[in-house]
């Protein structure tokens, strides 16, 4: 669907989700609660409509470029008129940080030491006084003035500098050429871009560090790449999912599931899909430079790894708060009349505190069918230990009458 690396993908798993959820209930909207980047809704495409929700941001967005019905038609004026903003912008910020761009190309030709000095000390809104205040600037900026998050935040980096002046370029002509509710296809492929070109370690949670000579060589090659290739690349490729009169039946929210339950579904949803985080691997540090590059809101950073203040915190991810989340979600979905999917695996981090995940939802509805799959999960690297993982992988179905 699109170059993002999602952790928890459950594609190898959608098509038995999806049989599971025809036998519990034959129309209506499914509403996928956690839906990542929506494999179960590709699964369903042009056939079941779908409701889709997820707390974070990026994969909200992602899933209106790709499960709604978009407007927006691109076509060689558009391109051509996209790239002379950007072009033009890129000018301008190039002009402006040309001193970092030296001395960045400097650090990265001297080789490895050279390299990670620059890297650990390179001035970023997390560390400096001066890029603070070019950042509180920038924030209340109008106009290409506004357009520099990339640059001030993760370059030297998670991208070279040359990369985040040209992302920054890039989002400034995107935001030119339509609104943002016109825009999500162009946003998304933006996006994907960035997350082609990330320099990081197999996840996003930090950036890769020049520790050994194939570490560097990664580094200088991957600091090399073109930003405007790869997102025409990538928007040749693109195509949303199904039918048009499929997508425009579907809807997509950005809600904590929890809150999303407690305040009422949609009437037309007729069945629940929840897919929650396994593992204590909160979302929001994994994907923290995509989100804030999509809100492009300026927040504090902190750390090394540059996060942004106020990152959402998932109770599924939190010992101290998953078996009451559990519980809210299974009262929540009860209290609709409507049934449940569920898959989770035997060893998720509820196991972890003593609670056995299909006990629990036979504690609470009326009736439970479990089907045991064999997967290898994938950890992204994120949790300790190996990046695949072996394990059983629940389908629940759980009904309230
Ligand atoms: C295991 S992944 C889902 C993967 C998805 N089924 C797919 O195939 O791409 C879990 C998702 O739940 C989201 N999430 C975590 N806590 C949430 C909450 N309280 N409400 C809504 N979404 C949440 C995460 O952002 C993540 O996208």
């Amino acid at each position: 669907m699109t170059s993002f690396r999602y952790m928890g993908t459950k594609k190898y798993l959608a098509l038995k989700v999806k049989r599971s959820i025809e036998l519990a209930s034959k129309s209506g909207h499914v509403a996928d609660l956690f839906s990542g980047m929506g494999a179960v809704a590709r699964e369903f495409s042009s056939s079941r409509p779908m409701y889709l929700n997820d707390a974070l941001t990026f994969p909200t967005i992602c899933s209106k470029a790709y499960f709604l019905d978009n407007s927006l038609k691109i076509d060689d004026q558009l391109l051509k008129k996209l790239y002379g903003l950007f072009r033009d912008h890129r000018t301008e910020l190039k002009n402006v940080f040309k001193r970092r761009i030296q001395r960045e190309r400097n650090a990265i030709e001297k080789g490895i030491n050279t390299l990670a000095e620059w890297m650990i000390h390179a001035p970023h809104v997390g560390n400096s006084v001066h890029y603070q205040k070019m950042k509180s600037a920038a924030k209340k900026a109008e106009g290409i003035y506004h357009y520099q998050l990339t640059t001030l935040y993760y370059s030297g980096s998670y991208f070279s500098t040359t990369q985040a002046i040209d992302l920054d370029a890039l989002r400034f002509a995107i935001d030119g050429v339509c609104k943002l509710e016109d825009n999500y296809p162009l946003i998304t492929i933006w996006l994907a871009t960035a997350s082609i070109l990330i320099n990081s370690p197999g996840h996003s949670a930090q950036y890769l560090k020049p520790n050994s000579p194939s570490s560097y060589s990664k580094i200088k090659n991957g600091f090399s790449r073109d930003v405007w290739a790869t997102f025409i690349g990538l928007l040749d490729d693109y195509s949303p999912c199904g039918n048009s009169s499929w997508r425009r039946k579907n809807m997509v929210s950005k809600n904590d599931a929890l809150l999303l339950l407690e305040k009422g579904l949609p009437e037309e949803v007729s069945i629940v899909y929840a897919d929650p985080p396994y593992t204590n691997d909160q979302y929001s540090r994994y994907y923290h430079v995509f989100e804030t590059l999509l809100l492009y809101n300026f927040p504090d950073s902190t750390g090394c790894g540059r996060y942004p203040e106020g990152r959402f915190s998932s109770p599924f991810c939190l010992k101290t708060k998953i078996v009451n989340a559990f519980e809210q979600l299974f009262c929540g979905v009860f209290d609709h009349s409507i049934p449940l999917v569920l898959s989770y695996p035997s060893d998720g981090l509820l196991s972890k505190v003593g609670v056995d995940v299909v006990e629990f939802a036979n504690d609470m509805f009326a009736k439970v069918e479990v089907i045991e799959n064999q997967i290898s999960h994938s950890t992204m690297g994120a949790s300790k230990g190996s990046q695949k993982k072996s394990a059983v992988e629940y389908i629940l179905t759980c009904h309230p009458a």
